[in-house]
């Protein structure tokens, strides 16, 4: 087992939980950036693995699926030396009437000190936080997706990959400052364009929101006030993309559409869909990210998914394993 880079030792982290990015500090996206650079350099060592959660046990409580997520957090945790849980519901005693409360103290009662949590509905893994901390458990949550709320480790990976992109030497949070990024597709259903618009409004960026009007209410505005950088709100794809450094496109998530918000998946993608041709308008050095699942052909084509020399996306999940190791760890190290 190799040891853990001395860069990453002792850095400063107070949170206990992770449920939002609304009010992060520069600071503590900078720790996060620079503690996955170091995790980053450990996995392209021959041996991948760090004892610095040794003895922790981390559990996954993930109540909606998951490929990317969690699979990302159980290596994560692993290549930390922790020992892992994984909670599925579809086998577990939910299905015999227990509390979501009461499958966390269960998990609690067995010595899980850090607990990842995804649910479909928003405000779950605040309120497992807040037990815990009644309790005065010490227990750490990390929010992985509830609801229409946000993302956090999903929004930190993508940060992580923007500015590695600019710079991979030194992947700071500033690096942003002033490019232009646009965010297209269904952010109405989005927890990861939720938490993205926190973290890359506080670099300084501009953020381009584009969608149409059902997938994108005015509302939204209100995201943009008093951060450091600035959001602009667009029902049309082009002056989104004009320009631009990096585009972002988000699935149509069809399972959470309570009505037809839209004529038809042809209809969206004739209008919003990335294509080739679409991105000649923006810088010619222009990257593509995308969280997946993707649906290929209607928010994003095929062809610009799987070019390397546009598209990040298997960067983006390459990267999530070193991010979520830097959030384990600052987690899991932090104040007593
Ligand atoms: C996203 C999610 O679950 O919020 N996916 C992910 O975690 N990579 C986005 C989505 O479901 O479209």
């Amino acid at each position: 087992m190799t040891s853990i880079p001395s860069a990453i030792a002792t850095p400063p982290w107070t949170r206990r939980h992770v449920i939002s990015l609304a009010d992060f500090t520069s600071a503590e996206y900078n720790t996060i950036l620079q503690t996955a650079l170091s995790f980053q350099e450990v996995l392209s060592r021959r041996t991948k693995k760090v004892p610095a959660l040794q003895g922790q046990v981390i559990t996954n409580l993930f109540f909606e699926p998951s490929t990317r997520t969690r699979s990302s957090f159980e290596l994560a945790a692993k290549r930390l030396s922790a020992d892992t849980l994984n909670f599925a519901p579809g086998n577990s005693s939910l299905t015999k009437g227990e509390t979501i409360l009461d499958t966390a103290k269960t998990y609690l009662a067995m010595g899980t000190n850090l607990m990842v949590i995804r649910h479909r509905q928003a405000g779950v893994p605040s309120m497992i936080a807040q037990e815990m901390d009644r309790l005065n458990t010490g227990v750490g949550v990390l929010n992985a997706g509830d609801g229409l709320h946000e993302h956090p480790s999903q929004a930190l990976l993508d940060l992580f990959t923007l500015c590695m992109t600019l710079n991979p030497e030194e992947p700071r949070l500033e690096l942003l400052d002033s490019h232009k990024i646009a965010i297209v597709g269904d952010i109405l259903h989005s927890r990861v364009a939720r938490s993205n618009i926190w973290s890359l409004l506080a670099s300084g960026a501009e953020v381009h929101l584009a969608a149409p009007s059902t997938l994108l209410p005015t509302l939204f505005e209100v995201y943009g006030r008093d951060r450091p950088g600035k959001l602009v709100l667009h029902h049309e794809l082009t002056p989104a993309l004009e320009n631009a450094d990096f585009v972002m496109t988000l699935r149509l998530q069809q399972e959470r559409m309570t009505q037809n918000l839209l004529p038809s998946l042809r209809e969206y993608h004739r209008q919003f869909g990335i294509t080739r041709d679409r991105l000649h308008i923006c810088k010619p050095q222009v990257k593509l990210l995308h969280p997946g699942p993707t649906n290929r052909g209607v928010e994003v084509t095929s062809d610009l998914m799987d070019d390397p020399e546009i598209s990040l996306v298997s960067r983006q999940v390459t990267s999530g394993v070193a991010v979520r190791m830097a959030l384990l760890y600052l987690m899991g190290t932090g104040e007593e």
